[in-house]
């Protein structure tokens, strides 16, 4: 695992863009893992200015995001189908069909998730995994005691993550308790990783998953296995370290 430390939330976001763009500009066909949250909006607001000034073209680029709420049609504003077209995909060059979201609104969602794996091997895998990290050490929707090896399959919320994410959702809203995610075995079949994590409520689960034991306990520490695995955080969020 790689650790960069950055001053500021900014330079997390600065340094993860310029990841992507070098993985694009090298290979034009890379196929993109994406995730939502917080953390990688500045990274995708840079990412779409890079294509407005003609630096970037995701014209051949394919993505497949980590996870979607399960219940939650694609056109539902807090599905995270609406949050990639809405953050994303919306402004920039991307070909609809060649961007795929675990789908909430699966009459199985059983085989959706493993149609979801074989799509993500008939496109050759997934190159560069973009991540974001739970305050309790999540990673997708991969909760404490997620199995190491899992594969893409519904996972149910903890109330800590039910928690973190209602301020997305309207007060009385229904705020979905299961979720279609990739599984950790999943995430680490990627060829390189980049997580990023920011801010001082990200400390104690950012220890964990570098300082701490190879544990379900808390699923990032599984990155620890990746070969190539870049952890950027700003100081905030690296303050707990050693
Ligand atoms: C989102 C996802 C989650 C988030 C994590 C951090 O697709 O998979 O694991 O990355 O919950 O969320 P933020 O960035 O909002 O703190």
């Amino acid at each position: 695992m790689q650790i960069v430390i950055l001053a500021t939330a900014d330079h997390v976001a600065d340094y993860g863009a310029q990841l992507f763009i070098s993985q694009l500009t090298n290979n034009p066909n890379s196929v993109l893992g994406l995730a939502t949250g917080s953390t990688p909006l500045a990274l995708y607001q840079r990412l779409i200015n890079a294509y407005q000034q003609q630096r970037l073209t995701f014209a051949r680029a394919k993505t497949f995001n980590l996870d979607e709420y399960l219940g939650l049609a694609g056109d539902h504003p807090q599905s995270y189908r609406y949050f990639m077209q809405q953050h994303l995909f919306d402004h920039i060059d991307i070909l609809p069909a060649n961007t795929a979201v675990p789908c909430g609104a699966a009459i199985d969602p059983v085989a959706a998730c493993l149609e979801y794996e074989q799509q993500i091997t008939a496109a050759g895998g997934i190159d560069l995994q973009l991540l974001g990290l739970g305050r309790n050490g999540h990673i997708g929707f991969n909760e404490p005691s997620s199995g190491l090896r899992s594969r893409t399959r519904i996972k149910t919320l903890t109330p800590a993550t039910i928690t973190d994410n209602a301020r997305f959702f309207q007060a009385g809203e229904y705020q979905p308790h299961l979720s279609l995610t990739m599984g950790i075995g999943t995430i680490l079949d990627a060829r390189k990783v980049l997580l990023l994590a920011t801010g001082a409520n990200k400390a104690n689960a950012v220890k964990a998953m570098i300082e701490g034991p190879l544990t379900a306990a808390c699923p990032a520490s599984a990155l620890q296995l990746h070969q190539h695995a870049i952890v950027v955080l700003d100081e905030a969020a690296a303050a707990t370290l050693a």
